[in-house]
């Protein structure tokens, strides 16, 4: 069984995907042990408890400084001791020591394919933004896993969504979902439950 810890920031359509995935079989001996935020707002939350699935929040605004944060970030991780960490949509910076912990062990989904449109400042909108200003006519999305750079760890799964005349970013980051992220995160988690066997 291999014990997932899904870190999220908002809406968690992501994690509704992976939820969905245990729950109707696709995603396999899989099992996901909590859900993490930042923030205390986040949708995800209620979806995770919905799921009857462990919920926190664990926000830098309730804490003095920037270490102490990620001292009770990487305690409730250590607690939940996960086999993966999956982030979707994790808006956090992760602490440093935390990549060294889990070093091939954490899976991040970025709304492009990579290495096009990813790295410093290429988060939620502003992807799907730059794709159409560049004018691409394929985008899609990339399961890769996280290293110390932003976007730069090896790439695990990616799957490519067309482009249309008229495509607001709105409207383009709905079909990269619907058509990439929510197909290909469950599909990587799969797998890599799978391998382990
Ligand atoms: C997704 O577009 C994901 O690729 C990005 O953040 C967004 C999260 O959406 N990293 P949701 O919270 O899963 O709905």
């Amino acid at each position: 069984m291999l014990n997932i810890v899904v870190c999220v920031s908002g809406g968690g359509t992501n994690l509704q995907a992976i939820i969905d995935g245990v729950a109707e079989g696709r995603i396999r001996n899989t099992k996901i042990v909590g859900v993490i935020s930042n923030n205390a707002g986040a949708y995800a939350l209620t979806r995770a408890k919905d799921a009857g699935i462990p919920a926190f929040c664990i926000s830098p605004k309730k804490f003095e400084n920037r270490e102490n944060f990620n001292q009770a970030f990487l305690a409730q991780l250590e607690a939940l001791a996960p086999d993966l960490i999956v982030l979707a949509g994790f808006l956090v910076i992760l602490p440093e020591k935390m990549i060294e912990v889990y070093r091939n062990r954490i899976i991040n989904i970025h709304p492009s394919l990579i290495p096009s449109f990813c790295g410093t400042g290429y988060y939620g909108l502003k992807v799907h933004e730059a794709a159409l200003t560049r004018g691409v006519k394929v985008t899609g999305a990339t399961v890769h896993y996280v290293d110390e750079g932003t976007d730069t760890g090896r790439i695990i799964m990616q799957k490519a969504v067309e482009v249309l005349e008229g495509d607001t970013p709105e409207v383009l980051q709905r079909r990269v979902m619907e058509q990439a992220e929510w197909v290909i995160l469950p599909k990587a988690i799969d797998e890599i439950a799978s391998s382990r066997e």
